[in-house]
């Protein structure tokens, strides 16, 4: 059992969960994922890990209320324990892997969209405690929905914060924030990193091809299961078929089919509508083999 040993509502709907889970958070690399079930016969959800503190021995998460699920999941306090709590799953972030010094000559830009922030930091974090500071942008609705402000200040070289409503921040979408930034006010960047729903990744990716900057997406969003079993996660990333909780969830955002991907997303979106899929569908494995 894996216990919760802090909970803060961060926003309307979106909650912090700090879990015990020492050889987890001893394991964890920015950009993989985590596998919750509330218990023995509860579904199975896939969230990109937010933080882990290896001497604690804890685990950072950050959730959204959507369906069911998560909403059962809000119930949970502190003190209450997750049957299960897999991980770390999926391929870390590819700086990771890079050279720390040519790291260092990187401009980096991460654009965290909404909940999206919350896997934003553990990257901008891994940086910030190697020297490197790279430059964050956070969109969100409004005002009330910004999430982990004074974390990112603390580990960002510059954080510009964007609203859509204009409540606070850049009035505007994150692009129209880049757009700003790199076009008016001369900022370059060699790398930029989006993390959020779909449908701003899609338009980072379009517009950081027209400004020629090397994209990151992370396509958390489309998974279900999280193990390379149920087939949802499938996606075509330069014409090849990928799998999103196995090969990722890290692409690079200029190769991604996001109409593809968002069509998919829409299929699975309910529970009842996964479920009718498999059923009527009879699918077992993420071999590829079934593939319309
Ligand atoms: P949101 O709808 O409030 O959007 C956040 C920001 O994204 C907006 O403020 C805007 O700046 C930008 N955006 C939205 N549509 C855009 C467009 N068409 N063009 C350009 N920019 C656009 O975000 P939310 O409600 O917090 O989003 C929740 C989504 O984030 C869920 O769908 C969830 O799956 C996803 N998510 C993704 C990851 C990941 O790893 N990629 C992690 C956690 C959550
Ligand atoms: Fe099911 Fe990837 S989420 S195969």
């Amino acid at each position: 059992m894996y216990k919760i040993v802090d909970k803060r509502i961060l926003a309307p709907n979106i909650y912090l969960m700090d879990v015990e889970a020492p050889r987890l958070a001893k394991a964890a690399k920015p950009g993989q994922f985590l596998i919750v079930k509330m218990h023995e016969k509860g579904e199975r959800i896939p969230l990109t890990i937010c933080d882990y503190d290896a001497d604690k021995g804890t685990v950072t998460i950050v959730f959204q209320t959507l369906g069911k699920s998560t909403k059962e999941m809000a119930a949970f306090e502190k003190g209450d324990s997750f049957a299960d709590f897999a991980g770390p799953l999926g391929q870390p972030s590819e700086m990771v892997h890079e050279d720390l010094e040519s790291l260092k000559n990187k401009r980096i830009m991460f654009i965290a969209g909404g909940v999206g922030t919350a896997p934003v930091y553990p990257q901008v974090k891994w940086l910030y405690e190697r020297g490197i500071k790279a430059d964050v942008i956070v969109g969100c609705k409004n005002k009330d929905m910004l999430i982990l402000e004074d974390e990112m200040k603390k580990v960002a070289g510059n954080l510009y914060v964007a609203t859509d409503d204009g409540s606070y921040g850049f009035k505007g979408m994150v692009t129209d924030c880049l757009k700003k930034l790199v076009l008016e006010d001369g900022k370059r960047y060699d790398l930029v990193v989006a993390i959020g729903p779909m449908i701003m990744m899609k338009f980072v990716a379009k517009l950081t091809k027209e400004l020629d900057i090397p994209t990151i997406v992370s396509l958390n969003p489309i998974m279900v299961d999280g193990t390379g079993m149920c087939g949802a996660c499938r996606v075509t990333v330069g014409g090849e078929t990928k799998f999103a909780c196995v090969d990722g969830p890290e692409f690079n955002g200029h190769l991604v089919d996001f109409d593809e991907a968002m069509r998919r997303q829409t299929m699975y979106k309910s529970e009842e509508a996964q479920a009718e899929f498999r059923k009527e569908h009879k699918h077992e494995g993420g071999c590829g083999c079934c593939e319309e």
